[in-house]
């Protein structure tokens, strides 16, 4: 079998490509990226290519689907800020690119399955109740938030249609994302915990109290490729899900912080407030909890607490050296 990730070389596709090399019955791992790295990640071997793209072209995310025994992951994504800067290029990437991933699969034989990845900010508006459910009504605020809704939308009726078997879910935010951050409002939520362990000071542009639905990386893949191999029946014509999620509030974050560094003996950077009006504007637009109870009943994993988090992110990423 093929997989094709795109925005593959990303945070959540490299890491989605390490746990496939787990798959006997794969043996081709494309990761399409326009940014691909010089040298392949650590942790995935000869079964994988990286094709360095755009996922709005038509021709090369065509030629990319190129046999019948196939499943994607869809990933690229211009991301929340990023989108707010940037109209038309959120539109050509994640919508126009969205098609594209969706029409190439569509001309293979035996309806390939997909997941796409959505996110939390589909929801949002003046009458979004505090926790959103998997039915509860899309009124995105970003054009982010709206491109991932159209996605959603898509991926319900390419399957409808029969021209495809597609999944999607609904992320949280996910933390913590090693290296540098991309263009994520969201990105706090792993800058105050990745600067502060590597010594670093951390600027922190959102107010203290401000509250953001988690879940941590490794289960946020699990869920991600739990969903692509759930059985369809179970998923019914609604084929999107909410993944599970805590959420805490910055102050949470911080408290938990301190505890797993005392615990490990490490010394934290400081960490220091400078509210910035857009990144506040844009995570206020997002709802306060999102209830994950399809997720849930699916089998996919949710975080034991914070601290939990934490640890893996020292194994995987500091100590493990991925
Ligand atoms: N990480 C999170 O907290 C989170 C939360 C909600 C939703 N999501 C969604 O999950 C997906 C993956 O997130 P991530 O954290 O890995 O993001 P990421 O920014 O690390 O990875 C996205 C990848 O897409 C690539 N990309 C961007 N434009 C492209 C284009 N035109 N053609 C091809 N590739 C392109 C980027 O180069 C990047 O490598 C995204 O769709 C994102 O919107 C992530």
């Amino acid at each position: 079998m093929k997989i094709v990730i795109t925005g593959g070389c990303g945070f959540l596709g490299v890491g989605i490509a390490r746990k496939l090399m787990q798959r006997p019955d794969m043996d081709s791992l494309v990761l399409f990226d326009a940014k691909v790295p010089d040298v392949v990640p650590d942790g995935l071997d000869g079964r994988v290519t990286m094709v360095d793209g755009d996922i709005s072209d038509r021709d090369q995310v065509a030629a990319l689907i190129d046999r019948d025994d196939i499943g994607a992951f869809h990933l690229a994504s211009v991301v929340s800020a990023g989108g707010e800067k940037d109209f038309d290029l959120a539109m050509r990437v994640n919508f126009d690119g969205g098609r594209n991933i969706l029409d190439a699969l569509r001309t293979r034989n035996g309806t390939p399955r997909i997941v796409f990845a959505s996110s939390l900010a589909a929801f949002g508006g003046p009458d979004m109740p505090e926790a959103v459910t998997d039915m509860t009504r899309l009124l995105p605020q970003t054009t982010y938030g709206m491109t991932k809704a159209i996605g959603e939308l898509m991926i319900n009726e390419y399957t409808r249609k029969g021209f495809l078997d597609g999944r999607a879910v609904r992320l949280p935010t996910v933390i913590i994302r090693p290296g540098a951050p991309n263009a994520a409002a969201s990105g706090f939520a792993s800058g105050v915990f990745r600067e502060p362990l590597s010594g670093v000071e951390y600027v922190l542009p959102v107010a203290m109290d401000t509250r953001m639905m988690v879940i941590g990386a490794r289960n946020a893949i699990a869920g991600l490729i739990g969903l692509m191999d759930a059985d369809g029946d179970a998923l019914g014509a609604d084929r999107v899900v909410n993944l599970p999620n805590n959420a805490y509030a910055v102050t949470e974050m911080i408290a938990a912080l301190e505890r797993v560094a005392a615990e490990k003996g490490i010394a934290l950077g400081p960490i220091t407030l400078s509210p910035d009006p857009a990144t506040e504007a844009i995570v206020k637009s997002w709802p306060l909890a999102m209830q994950d109870s399809r997720a849930r009943t699916l089998g996919l994993p949710k975080d034991d607490s914070l601290e939990a988090i934490i640890r893996e992110y020292i194994e995987d990423f500091i100590e493990g050296g991925l």
